[in-house]
């Protein structure tokens, strides 16, 4: 596919967040000019994929389905997820079902469903790796394909939406025995399930308790341990008061609030979101240990307050070397560890390179971010930098979260629409 030398908007990573802007971009009015906007999404992946290998079989979104690319900026949206059922001949059967929560193996169609409408904007198996200034108003970005082809596009908006990044305790590396929970399904393929006789998950978050439940019933010949820094699993908060922190209101009053607001949204909250793990989960891991109990076997062990403290690999051999705060030091021989230890949030210095030191940032190093998502830039740079993801610190918790996603590619759409006068005309 040959792409346009110059476009209005280039969107830098293709899962939800991109894909929602592409189609709030292909629902928004045009401008003044009656062109519509022209626009470009990169993504490194081969193919259209969200969290591809962590679709355990029975994980369900956290998000209710309403919550989806369009239905909150545009409920009569072709877009949305109830277009996607009728479309699929299930809106009744899913009535029927009773749950506002489907499989994210069902969302995950309804993502790739909806992809397809805009898959000719999107260039796959390729990495932005480069961006620079052009002219004030125009940024050139360089991205590789997997062929190790190297193409350049001009842009006078860039939306970055690359993503969390998997965090793995300190000193401790990925290989063929030691995984993080982001690849896990890809690595477990790999490996012949009789000779995974003793595993183990690190973590109490919901990826931990996912895989735990899966590894346990997956390898009904193994033993599982689940290595847990707390005392046992806590449960998300999804009552509705507190889901209200994931309203779309809740963005303005966290934004425009002041620093001890933010920090009460996080000292109450991060329940709803960070290492807590749904009801319906912790009590099927609970079930399951007690059916163990009434059998007087034990195959699934949790380790409570205890944390990984080295990894050492000999041959095949792979030996984790725990802290207990209860037993104090205990060495686990297992054929398999997933750190699910979870993920730091968007990182785009990288990708923005030398554009960096145009993007201003406050005094605790953190980017300066308009409530239109944008990044407060130097004044000789003109066009738009905007954010989808790594925008906690500014716009809260829905920042790397499903919850906002329709609203916030709506406002970012708004915005480049409503700035694009006089920043088009600039060649090449
Ligand atoms: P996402 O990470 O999905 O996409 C970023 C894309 O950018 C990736 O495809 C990546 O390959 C690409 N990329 C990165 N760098 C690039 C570069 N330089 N060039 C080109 N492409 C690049 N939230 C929620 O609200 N409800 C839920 O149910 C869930 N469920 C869930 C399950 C699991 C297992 C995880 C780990 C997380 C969730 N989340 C969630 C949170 C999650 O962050 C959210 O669902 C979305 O993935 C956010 O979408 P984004 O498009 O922002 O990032
Ligand atoms: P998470 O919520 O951040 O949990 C990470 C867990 O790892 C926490 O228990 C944390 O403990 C622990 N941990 C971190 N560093 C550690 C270390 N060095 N040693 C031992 N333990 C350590 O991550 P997650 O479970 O991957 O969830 C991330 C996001 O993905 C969340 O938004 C979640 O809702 C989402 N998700 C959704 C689904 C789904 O939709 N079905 C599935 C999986 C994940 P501390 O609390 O002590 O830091």
């Amino acid at each position: 596919m040959s792409l346009p030398e110059n476009v209005d908007v280039v969107g830098v990573g293709f899962g939800p967040s991109n894909l929602s802007l592409a189609i709030a971009l292909e629902e928004h009015p045009v401008n003044g000019s009656g062109e519509p906007i022209a626009a470009r999404f990169f993504e490194r992946l081969p193919a259209f994929s969200w969290h591809r290998h962590m679709l355990l079989p029975s994980a369900t979104m956290q998000v209710a389905f309403l919550k989806d690319l369009a239905t909150f900026r545009n409920p009569v949206s072709r877009f949305s997820f109830v277009s996607y059922l009728h479309a699929t001949n299930r809106l009744v059967q899913f009535v029927n079902n009773k749950s506002f929560f489907p499989t994210r193996q069902e969302f995950h169609k309804y993502l790739e469903w909806a992809e397809s409408s805009v898959s000719d904007q999107v260039s796959y198996g390729t990495e932005v790796t480069a961006m620079r200034l052009r002219s004030p108003d125009r940024i050139e970005l360089v991205s590789r394909s997997a062929t190790g082809g190297v193409q350049a596009v001009t842009a006078s908006n860039v939306v970055i939406s690359t993503g969390l990044v998997p965090r793995m305790p300190a000193g401790i590396e990925r290989d063929d025995r030691v995984w993080h929970s982001s690849e896990f399904l890809d690595q477990y393929a790999r490996q012949d399930p009789s000779e995974l006789k003793t595993v183990a998950v690190v973590g109490a978050g919901q990826s931990a308790a996912e895989i735990t439940r899966f590894l346990y019933d997956s390898l009904p010949h193994a033993q599982v341990y689940a290595i847990l820094p707390s005392y046992g699993y806590s449960v998300a908060d999804d009552t509705p008061f507190a889901n209200q922190v994931f309203d779309p209101a809740a963005v303005d009053e966290y934004y425009f609030g002041t620093d001890q607001t933010r920090d009460a949204f996080w000292r109450y909250h991060s329940n709803t979101n960070y290492s807590v793990v749904d009801d319906e989960v912790i009590r099927e891991l609970y079930r399951r240990t007690y059916h163990e109990d009434v059998l007087n076997v034990r195959r699934l062990h949790f380790v409570n307050l205890t944390k990984v403290e080295e990894i050492k690999r000999t041959g095949n051999e792979t030996r984790a070397s725990l802290k207990s705060l209860l037993s104090g030091a205990i060495d686990l021989d297992v054929d398999a560890i997933v750190f699910a230890t979870g993920y730091h949030s968007m990182e785009p210095a990288r990708v923005l390179g030398e554009l960096d030191q145009h993007c201003l940032r406050d005094e605790a190093g953190r980017y300066r971010v308009e409530r239109d998502y944008r990044l407060v830039t130097t004044p000789e740079l003109s066009c738009g930098i905007y954010l989808q993801g790594g925008t906690e610190h500014t716009h809260g918790l829905t920042s790397s979260l499903l919850s906002n996603i329709a609203i916030r590619s709506g406002e970012i759409a708004e915005s480049i629409v409503n700035s694009r006068a006089g920043v088009r005309a600039v060649a090449y």
